[in-house]
C-alpha cells in the first residue's frame, strides 16, 4: 500500500536542546487512524507539528504522497494536510460560521471570497459536528469545549486527505468525545488518513488501527492497540502503576489505574 504519509528516522532538537525527538520512522495509510500517546513533555506535539511541516527535522525525511513535505507550497499542502494545534490562537471577533470558513482558504481566489461549495462544505461540516446551533455566534464568547468542536469544524472544512488533530477531544464531555472519535473514525472511511494526540488511551484503543507510543522523544513502540498496550510497557513509559485488561463487550484493551483500593481488593 502507498502511504500517505511517511516518516524516514526524523531527529529533531528545539533551540535550547532540553529536548531531542530522535530516530522516528512511522508511515501513515489512507484511510488508517493512527493514535500518538505519551506522557506529558513526551514529543507528541513536536511529532504532530513535524507531520505538518511546520517544525522541521533536523535529520531525515518527511514525505507526503511520495513528495518531500519540504517541496509543497502553502496552499498545495494545505489542500492535502489539515492541522489542529494544541492551543491554537483565539480568532477574536469572528462567528463560528466564519471561523470554520477559514479552513476554505486553500480553495479560494485571491479575492477569498466563498463560492456555493464552500458555503455546502460549511454547511455539511457545521452539521456533522452539532455546531449549527452555534454558527451564528461570535467565537470568542463560546465555551472550551464549543470553541475545540468548531476548530474541528474548521479542519473538517479544510477536505484534507490527511488529518492532524493535537488533543482534539481535551475538553469534550462525554457525548461530545464520543462523537468527535467517531466522527473520525467515520472519515476513515472514505479514504481520509487521520493521526490524533490523545491522553484517553481507552479513546485511542477503541477507535484506532494503530498507536505510536512515545518515551522521551523517541518511538517507544507501534502497533495495534493491543500490542502497544501492555501492563509492563504503559507502566514503564508512563511510571504509574497500570494493568491493562480485555473490554468485556469491544474486547479492545482498557487501561485501569491500579490504586490502594485495588490493592485491597486483591488481599
Ligand atoms: N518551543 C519550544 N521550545 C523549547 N522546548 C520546547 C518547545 N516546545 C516544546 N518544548 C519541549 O519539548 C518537549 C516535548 O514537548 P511536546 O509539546 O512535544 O510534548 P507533548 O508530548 O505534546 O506533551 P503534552 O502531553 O504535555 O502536550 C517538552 O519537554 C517541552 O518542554
Ligand atoms: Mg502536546
Amino acid at each position: 500500500m502507498s502511504q500517505l504519509l511517511a516518516l524516514q528516522n526524523c531527529s529533531f532538537a528545539y533551540g535550547s536542546g532540553d529536548f531531542r525527538l530522535e530516530g522516528v520512522t512511522l508511515d501513515v495509510g489512507p484511510g488508517r487512524m493512527c493514535g500518538i500517546v505519551g506522557p506529558n513533555g513526551s514529543g507528541k506535539s513536536t511529532l504532530l507539528r513535524i507531520m505538518a511541516g511546520i517544525a522541521h527535522p533536523a535529520e531525515g525525511s518527511v514525505c507526503v504522497r511520495g513528495k518531500q513535505l519540504r517541496r509543497y507550497d502553502r496552499r498545495e499542502l494545505a489542500r492535502v494536510v489539515a492541522f489542529l494545534p494544541q492551543s491554537p490562537s483565539p480568532s477574536f471577533d469572528l462567528t463560528v460560521r466564519e471561523v470554520v470558513g477559514l479552513g476554505r482558504y486553500p480553495y479560494q481566489s485571491g479575492l477569498g471570497l466563498l463560492g456555493s461549495r464552500d458555503e455546502a462544505v460549511i454547511d455539511r461540516t457545521l452539521v456533522e459536528t452539532e455546531c449549527e446551533r452555534l454558527a451564528g455566534r461570535l467565537f470568542s464568547t463560546l465555551s472550551g469545549g464549543e470553541r475545540q468542536r468548531v476548530l474541528v469544524a474548521g479542519v473538517l472544512a479544510q477536505e484534507p486527505e490527511l488529518l492532524l488533530l493535537d488533543e482534539p477531544s481535551a475538553s469534550l464531555d462525554i457525548h461530545h468525545k464520543s462523537h468527535v472519535f467517531d466522527l473520525l473514525r467515520s472519515l476513515t472511511g472514505r479514504g481520509i488518513a487521520v493521526v490524533v494526540v490523545t491522553h484517553d488511551l481507552n479513546m485511542a484503543a477503541e477507535f484506532c488501527d494503530e498507536l505510536f507510543l512515545l518515551s522521551n522523544g523517541r518511538v517507544a513502540r507501534t502497533g495495534q492497540p493491543e500490542e502497544v498496550m501492555t501492563d509492563v510497557l504503559l507502566s514503564d513509559v508512563y511510571g504509574a502503576r497500570l494493568r491493562v485488561i480485555e473490554h468485556p463487550l469491544s474486547g479492545s484493551p482498557m487501561v485501569h489505574v491500579m490504586g490502594k483500593r485495588s490493592d485491597e481488593d486483591r488481599e
